[in-house]
């Protein structure tokens, strides 16, 4: 039986990552998961954020997803490895569970001139090193230098980020990764909520790099995915539909989603266990 490609983030964040998917492969479906009741993640212990995310993997797999996204940088750096050693073969070794940290730092070799990389993330992603590391690995020669923003997901999930508290802590933390290196070329916006204060980042970097959103890239690098694996491909349904799951209020939810995604959407609540 096929079914819907799983696309889970701790809130709204995802929802930058579905658009651009649903525009580089609209024929599939998509079934979005939301733990906005529990986000941000972004300061929560590994432990905890591992627990979160396994449980809403397992929760796309009952509803049948054979291929789950994590669109979330969290959740990629924090669950994403442990979930694909240990948990999937338990699982069901068929299914597959991908990231976005890899498919972004793959195209970073496209975009920057200098090598110099900035990256802005959760101070879980920051803490957990995992951007030096992925950057190290495919690009020895590159630096790398980062700062937390604490202070970002909640301004989305609480829809600040375009008012004009947001340009404090826009200025704070992108000011903060030059004073650590001023010679970066090019910012990684290393967490999949930041897309939605995308103004208000460029014009505080003001043109001395290029920014990054990860969108179109983790979506290029699914469809490679999904041509270089035909079986995978076949089990995922084809009918253009998107449904949206949450675990906080669902008006509250279809009222921003519609939104950030430019059309009506209708979520329903679920609960993860
Ligand atoms: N969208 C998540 C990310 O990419 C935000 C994490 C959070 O809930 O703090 O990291």
């Amino acid at each position: 039986m096929t079914s819907p490609i799983g696309v889970f983030d701790s809130g709204y964040g995802g929802l930058t990552i579905l658009k651009e998917i649903r525009k580089e492969l609209p024929q599939y479906d998509y079934l979005y998961l939301g733990d906005n009741a529990r986000a941000p993640y972004g300061t929560r212990s590994f432990d905890v954020v591992y627990e979160f995310t396994l449980q809403a993997v397992k929760h796309l797999f009952e509803a049948g997803c054979k291929l789950v996204i994590l669109a979330c940088n969290t959740a990629s750096a924090k669950a994403l490895r442990t979930i694909q050693q240990k948990d999937l073969p338990e699982l069901d070794p068929t299914r597959r569970v991908l990231g976005v940290v890899i498919p972004t730092v793959e195209s970073l070799g496209e975009i920057s001139k200098t090598g110099n990389i900035g990256v802005l993330g959760t101070p879980g992603t920051i803490s957990s090193g995992t951007y030096d590391i992925e950057i190290a690995k495919f690009f020895p020669r590159f630096r790398t230098v980062s700062e937390a923003c604490p202070m970002w997901v909640p301004l989305v999930e609480n829809r600040e980020y375009d008012q004009p508290g947001a340009d404090y802590f826009v200025h704070k933390y992108v000011e903060a990764l030059f004073d650590e290196e001023p010679e970066i070329d090019t910012i990684v916006l290393g967490c999949t909520h930041y897309p939605l204060l995308l103004d208000k980042i460029e014009a505080e970097v003001a043109g001395r790099a290029t920014v990054v959103t990860q969108g179109a890239l983790v979506a290029r690098s699914l469809r490679d995915y999904l041509e270089r694996h035909p079986e995978m491909a076949e089990r995922c349904s084809k009918g253009g539909e998107v449904k949206y799951l949450t675990t906080e209020n669902p008006s509250k939810f279809s009222e921003l989603a519609t939104l950030f995604m430019a059309e009506p959407v209708s979520a329903e609540r679920t609960e993860l266990v």
